[in-house]
């Protein structure tokens, strides 16, 4: 069985897929890798749209990728924003997150500071998920 990749693999494989974000308004690129279980690293990257409110955060595209793949017991994100940027994930995000697993442990970081907590402690008392 494949060892679980640690928060610094999880920080690099974010750091990677930013350099895959499609941010041509913003220019705010964001990557953000999952942890799936067994050795799996689910990666995604903020996709924008010429229509701004489209566009979608690098935390959510993640997910959508990985429970599209079969995967859905995520353990960790790791969020990798512009560097020296500390780039939390967004309330949208944060429903997200809480939905899979609200113990999830969540980390971002900026060039010398990074926050570890959990998608619970980002979202108290969430809504739901009731399935
Ligand atoms: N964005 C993310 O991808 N994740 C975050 O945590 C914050 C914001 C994206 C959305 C948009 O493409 C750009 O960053 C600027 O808000």
């Amino acid at each position: 069985m494949m060892s679980s990749p640690d928060l610094d693999e999880l920080l690099s494989a974010a750091r990677d897929a930013r350099e895959r974000a499609y941010a041509p308004y913003s220019n705010f690129r964001v990557g953000a890798a999952l942890d799936a279980g067994d050795g799996n690293v689910i990666v995604g990257s903020n996709v924008e749209n010429a229509s701004y409110g489209l566009s979608m955060c690098a935390e959510r595209s993640a997910i959508f990728a990985a429970v599209s793949a079969g995967f859905r017991d995520f353990t960790a994100i790791a969020i990798a924003g512009p560097e020296g940027v500390l780039t939390s994930p967004c309330g949208a995000c944060r429903q997200v997150l809480a939905e899979f697993n609200p113990n999830m442990v969540v980390v971002f970081t900026a060039s010398d500071e990074a926050i570890e907590t959990t998608a619970a402690e980002l979202l108290p008392h969430s809504f739901g998920p009731f399935v």
